[in-house]
């Protein structure tokens, strides 16, 4: 079974055929994934899949670019849906930095990216960060704090091997996605051969980023086996090592039995 530690499949590009498309992926290979919330919008359908599958997880947390309306209103009210019992939320994300764009501006974005980190302290849950050009104050950030009870991942790693060794030896786990399978992706395949397999979690990020051949279409955790098989070329180990490896990391980082 291959764990998902990344999916988005409360995106309406799953409107059409999502019941059938999530109940399909054990018989496929999938044994389970967190569902990250993008915008504030998403929490409720979010909690909604991680209670109607006993392989969906949710994770609650303030995308950076969606992070212009949040006010300590909404803060308090994600801590409370984390602590309900029952929640099914494993993780606060997806959280952090992204400056592609001009907006929101930075210091907005790095307000709510240092309170949600505080929140995952206070309710003790794992961090999903999100990290877009945004390599230096990202690591400024996130060196303040120890990781290494918590936990975390650094999702869709776009940096170098340095730094993903950087934030290994601090409590990460660096996540890894369609991108690695893309011809260009040689600074990601450099980390992919010098990270330890036991600090790597594998990732969709669907409905984004589908894996090659599928590259610019529609993606779902059913492409993750092409992610699973590039790490595996890469690393030179075997695909079962790779699935097991990865599954117990995403369990013993999401706190799942
Ligand atoms: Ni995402």
């Amino acid at each position: 079974m291959i764990f998902d530690t990344h999916v988005h499949y409360d995106d309406s590009a799953f409107d059409e055929d999502r019941d059938e498309l999530i109940s399909s992926l054990p018989e496929n290979g999938i044994g389970g994934f967190v569902n990250v919330c993008a915008d504030y919008a998403s929490i409720e359908p979010v909690l909604e899949i991680a209670k109607k599958y006993d392989y969906a997880y949710a994770a609650l947390g303030i995308h950076p670019s969606d992070v212009e309306d949040m006010d300590e209103k909404k803060l308090e009210n994600i801590e409370k849906l984390i602590k309900k019992r029952g929640s099914r939320v494993v993780a606060v994300g997806e959280i952090g930095l992204d400056y592609h764009y001009p907006e929101p501006f930075r210091a907005i974005q790095k307000k709510w990216f240092v309170e949600q980190i505080e929140l995952a302290l206070r309710v003790n849950k794992p961090v999903i960060i999100h990290s877009r050009d945004a390599a230096e104050d990202t690591q400024f950030t996130l060196d303040r704090y120890d990781f290494r009870e918590l936990g975390g991942i650094v999702h869709c790693f776009s940096y170098s091997a340095a730094l993903a060794l950087h934030y290994v030896k601090r409590g990460f786990y660096i996540g890894i996605g369609g991108v690695i399978t893309f011809k260009n992706a040689r600074k990601l395949k450099e980390v992919v051969s010098m990270v330890p397999l036991e600090s790597i979690v594998l990732e969709t990020d669907c409905p984004y980023l589908a894996p090659e051949p599928y590259r610019g279409q529609r993606n779902s955790s059913l492409y993750l086996p092409w992610i699973l098989r590039t790490v595996a070329n890469l690393k030179g180990v075997s695909e079962e090592m790779v699935e097991r490896v990865t599954t117990e990391n995403a369990k013993r980082l999401y706190r799942i039995d």
